[in-house]
């Protein structure tokens, strides 16, 4: 059967901790995309992520967290730029992928407008141009802020680089609009761009995947200089905040625009109707590849300004305009080698290796096969005839086997059961689409993000040991595994030599890690990183199994299938079985203990208390709860239980002191009373919780 990566039966921890997960995953690319512009993963990929964080969501509505990065467009701003609240809002455009699709945004305005069928509807149609967002404020005439668009409400303050693009006017041409806010994209020529990587592989530079990302790494500089020696242009598009007066037709903005000395993108086009939309778009695809610039579609806007303030936004993008797409572009070619790449999350995605090709304009040599059950699905292999494209996509997919031409020879393609990094046992498990690496921090992919978690704020809480700094020592050797963290003294003299560290950061620094040498056991166990286990787990696994001894001895008994260890762990409320084999399978990696091991050596884990001043009266008791409760919850019931010192079981066992028997209860009451466990009722259960 084929496995799907849409979850079900989860249980609420479970299901938060898929979610916490997916959003970590989530954000790691957008910050990749939007911050770093060197995105890992093709955007069918991060779609699939979304769309798995939507499904898990929408069976569990309650465990929507408030950053949900579903209401996200874009990233937030990077740091490193001081912050710019947008005063109009940096929207997205909704999408259009065939003529039916533009036939429906048409008929949407006239129903919204309740306009008749014979009424003229105008649209200025544009190229959409692939590049990078960008605000620019002029306050009587003079630039004074240039902002990317960041998350949409706030983005990043980029004047000084902004300044440095020849196509941005310092002043308007009067006359002008008290304060006026122009948007449009910064972007780069496709020759340009070709020349900059050229130049970059001649200085052994890492080369930016296509000009979308070129002009964003440019803009992202934090030293203006190098954005000036990059070949950046800008068009202008639309409009945020305005004081003053404006034309009433986007086509006449367009003129304004040109008037105030901005460049339009063209080839633009005024339409009277849908059929002049629907061929312009069709002229716009022929040309496209004789356009300077990389285009993904076009985008039409309803003329009338009247008309755009009636019709408004719908969450995230206005109702009178649309991007129709362009399909994607596809090529012929080789498959010279599958080789797998393992990610900083420790998944292992098989790459392919092709003979290189133009495609749409730009070389590729490499394809994304996503996941094994991709691979086997269009049973791709080596020396394989396949056809790719681009999807708007950074890296291709491919998309068929020209199976006429393969090779008598050939094999199907076979993931390796280890690590191609560290030669771990990589795993994958129930459910899941995704091959995972279990090295952890021994593996070099995944050794700075698990150190970065180790030392984040609901673990280790190190300040002044993030994401930049763990990378430059982990590359220096300095520190390869957690407990190296605490041994970090030995080296101050080298710290104090660094540059942006100084003497006053590594003393606040090293008085941070020591303040840290005494942790909570259930913060030990959040800090590990073990898959699934978020800070929830980690208490309750704490809360559980009281003092890390006892747990690793617990954790390393649990290995054997049937054990009692492993039906203990198994029985906590809200650990589910996908939860108790990422659990164990962590204690399963030799190297896993080395890390436990070497940190209980410079650490003291204190073991778990009961929170001060509580009312224990059930310490010690395993209590089950089953059935429907009719006076609280059961979510209520359980914590009521937690906070008079009960462990709260899932399964009923000799080891459980009573069952509470709620309405329907099916065979975990009658379990209890075959084994003799002291039943309550519910009324019982209440009288104990007011006693
Ligand atoms: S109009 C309210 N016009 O595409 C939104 N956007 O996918 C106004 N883009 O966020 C945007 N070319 O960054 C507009 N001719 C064009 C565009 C364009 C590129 C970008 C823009 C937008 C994104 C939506």
């Amino acid at each position: 059967m084929k496995k799907s990566s849409i979850p079900s039966k989860l249980t609420d921890i479970e299901a938060s901790a898929q979610l916490a997960d997916l959003a970590r995953q989530i954000a790691h690319h957008d910050l990749l995309y939007h911050q770093k512009d060197a995105p890992e993963i093709s955007d069918a990929a991060y779609d699939e992520l979304r769309a798995k964080y939507r499904a898990v969501l929408a069976e569990f509505p309650h465990l929507a967290p408030k950053d949900n990065p579903e209401a996200r467009v874009g990233a937030a701003p990077a740091s490193g730029f001081a912050k710019v609240a947008h005063a109009v809002p940096m929207l997205s455009l909704s999408n259009a992928f065939s003529d039916e699709d533009v036939t429906e945004f048409v008929g949407r305005i006239r129903r919204f407008l309740s306009l008749a069928d014979d009424a003229v509807l105008e649209f200025m149609c544009e190229p959409k141009i692939d590049g990078l967002s960008c605000s620019l404020r002029y306050e009587m005439g003079e630039l004074v802020v240039a902002a990317t668009r960041g998350d949409g409400a706030t983005g990043e303050n980029i004047t000084a680089n902004i300044r440095t693009v020849k196509d941005v006017p310092q002043k308007l041409r009067a006359p002008f609009p008290e304060i006026l806010e122009i948007r449009g994209e910064i972007y780069m020529n496709r020759e340009d761009f070709l020349a900059l990587n050229e130049q970059r592989a001649k200085d052994d530079e890492p080369l930016f995947a296509n000009p979308r990302n070129a002009a964003a790494g440019s803009v992202r500089q934090l030293d203006s200089s190098i954005t000036a020696t990059r070949p950046l242009k800008f068009f202008a598009y639309a409009l945020g905040e305005v004081k003053g007066d404006l034309p009433d037709t986007q086509s006449g903005l367009r003129k304004q625009i040109a008037h105030w000395g901005f460049k339009l993108n063209e080839p633009s086009r005024l339409c009277k109707n849908e059929q002049e939309v629907i061929a312009y778009y069709h002229d716009i695809e022929e040309q496209r590849h004789k356009l300077p610039f990389d285009i993904d579609g076009v985008v039409y806007k309803l003329n009338r300004f009247d008309w755009q303030e009636r019709l408004g936004f719908v969450s995230r993008s206005p109702r009178w305009a649309i991007a129709h797409k362009f399909a994607a572009e596809q090529a012929e070619t080789k498959v010279n080698n599958i080789i797998v790449q393992v990610g900083r999350t420790g998944a292992l995605t098989p790459v392919a290796e092709l003979e290189p090709v133009t495609v749409g304009g730009v070389v590729v040599s490499r394809a994304t096969l996503h996941n094994e059950d991709e691979i086997a699905r269009k049973d791709i292999r080596v020396c394989d005839v396949v056809r790719i494209q681009r999807a708007g996509d950074v890296i291709p997919q491919v998309v068929a086997v020209d199976l006429k031409q393969r090779p008598k020879n050939s094999k199907p393609f076979a993931m390796p059961t280890h690590c191609p990094q560290c030669h771990s046992l990589a795993i994958r498990e129930e459910g899941e689409v995704v091959r995972r690496c279990t090295g952890g921090l021994i593996c070099p992919a995944q050794a700075v993000e698990r150190l970065r978690h180790f030392t984040s704020r609901l673990a280790f809480n190190i300040e002044g040991l993030g994401e930049q700094r763990v990378q430059e020592l982990w590359a220096d050797k300095l520190i390869h595994s957690p407990a190296d963290i605490f041994d970090l003294k030995k080296h101050k003299a080298d710290l104090e030599q660094r540059e942006g560290w100084g003497e006053k950061s590594v003393e606040k620094l090293l008085a941070a890690i020591e303040a840290r040498r005494n942790i909570p056991f259930d913060r030990f166990i959040y800090a590990l990183g073990i898959r699934q286990v978020g800070e929830a787990t980690a208490k309750l696994l704490a809360r559980h199994y009281i003092d890390l001894k006892n747990w690793r001895e617990a954790m390393i008994a649990a290995h054997k299938e049937d054990s009692p260890a492993r039906r203990d762990l198994d029985d906590i409320d809200q650990i589910g079985p996908s939860m108790v084999d990422d659990i164990i399978g962590f204690f399963e990696e030799p190297h896993n203990l080395r890390v436990l091991d070497d940190l209980a050596k410079v650490l003291t884990v204190v073991p778990y208390t009961k929170p001060a001043g509580g009312h224990a009266p059930l310490a010690g008791q395993t209590v089950v709860f089953t059935g429907t409760l009719e006076k609280m919850s059961r979510a209520e019931a359980k914590a009521r239980a937690e906070n008079m010192g009960a462990n709260v079981a899932g399964s009923v066992s000799a080891k459980t002191d009573f069952v509470v028997v709620g309405a329907d209860a099916g065979s975990k009451a009658a379990k209890a009373q075959a084994l003799g466990v002291k039943i309550l009722s519910e009324n019982e259960w209440i009288e104990m919780c007011e006693a």
